[in-house]
């Protein structure tokens, strides 16, 4: 098993890399290494890999064509997780171009890619709970209409999915498409809520709430997910009626309010939050709620972590590495 992992320096790429290295795979990482946040943050998580002598990294941008087949052999390569693409929902309003690059032109090369790869046996790629909408209830589930995309971003996320869906049906690539919900945990994003109150609380700066503070969200700690991609790619996974093409929701089926997530964050820094009360951002959907009885049953995830165990882990790596 040769795993080509991309976005390997992102913040689960990284964790995925570790993860498959301490299962005794054998790693390909590549990653653009591009400045949509700080890169020294990619290079140190790289750093952690520099251990193993089954970790082998390329510096390759996927929107450019042919970039990748310059510097992996396909036909060495029998899986790919691939998780390389530009993130963010509000940046999207700012960037567009940056998501039809990465998400959109970088998502069909990888197809590309996986179709010329005879040794592939199956790609793994990452969607998005930005595909549901804005949605009441929940949990929602796979099979659910996704038409509705609030956020180019949510957009490009979708357009990934109906660019596999063709590919699987054309070529017969077995393809899971896999939707994040809220992903946290230790080397995590800096863009992203719980990393932002971090910061806020331990300088003694005030945080912002949009939307009076009134969203909910299936916060999702990082080790269940690669624990998820990790038995994924061990098990033969059953498709419905002979579909090469399968989607999975990653989430923890547990939705905390925004203000619980505060409340951890206060907890684990040991000081309260000044809060800030502001309108809901455009492209911000007020709710997600993941159903995960598919991947329950295919392949045996099982998301374990509340908030209350991996808000103190990441708040603890954070003033550790920041010396804060
Ligand atoms: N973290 C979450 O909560 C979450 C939720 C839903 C979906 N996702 C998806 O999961 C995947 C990983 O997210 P993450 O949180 O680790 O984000 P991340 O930004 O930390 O990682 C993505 C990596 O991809 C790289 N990249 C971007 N464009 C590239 C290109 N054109 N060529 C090569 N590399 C490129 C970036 O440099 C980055 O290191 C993404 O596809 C993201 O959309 C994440």
């Amino acid at each position: 098993m040769t795993i080509l992992v991309t976005g390997a320096a992102g913040f689960i790429g990284s964790h995925l890399c570790r993860r498959l290295l301490n299962d005794g795979r054998q790693v390909v990482g590549v990653d653009s290494l591009n400045d949509y946040y700080d890169p020294d943050l990619k290079r140190a998580r790289l750093q952690t890999l520099a251990g193993f002598d089954r970790f082998r990294f390329a510096q390759v941008d996927l929107a450019q064509s042919g970039a990748l087949e310059a510097q992996v052999d396909k036909q060495t390569i029998t899986h790919i997780v691939h998780l390389a693409a530009q993130a963010g929902v509000r940046y999207s309003l700012e960037n567009p171009h940056a998501y039809a690059q990465s998400n959109l032109i970088g998502h069909l090369n990888m197809l590309e890619f996986a179709r010329g790869a005879k040794a592939l046996k199956h790609m793994a790629y990452a969607s998005s709970s930005s595909v549901y909408g804005d949605r009441a209830g929940g949990p929602f589930v796979e099979t659910d209409e996704t038409r509705s995309p609030v956020s180019l971003y949510a957009a490009t996320k979708l357009g990934g999915e109906m660019l596999s869906e063709s590919y699987a049906r054309l070529y017969g690539i077995a393809l899971s498409g896999l939707r994040f919900f809220t992903v946290y945990g230790p080397w995590g994003r800096p863009d992203m809520a719980y990393w932002i109150f971090t910061e806020k609380i331990l300088r003694g700066e005030p945080i912002t709430l949009f939307s009076a503070g009134e969203m909910s969200r299936d916060f999702t700690y990082i080790d269940d997910i690669t624990d998820g991609i990790s038995r994924l790619l061990e098990t033969d996974v059953p498709r419905r009626d002979g579909r090469a093409h399968e989607i999975y929701n990653l989430g923890n089926n547990t939705p905390n309010a925004l203000m619980d997530l505060v409340a951890a964050v206060e907890a684990a820094c040991g000081q309260e939050a000044q809060k800030i009360y502001a309108p809901r951002q455009a492209g911000d959907v007020s709710r997600t709620f993941a159903s995960i009885d598919a991947a329950k049953a295919g392949f045996g995830y099982n998301p374990q972590t509340k908030i209350a165990e991996g808000i103190p882990r990441f708040v603890k790596w954070y003033r550790d590495f920041y010396q804060v």
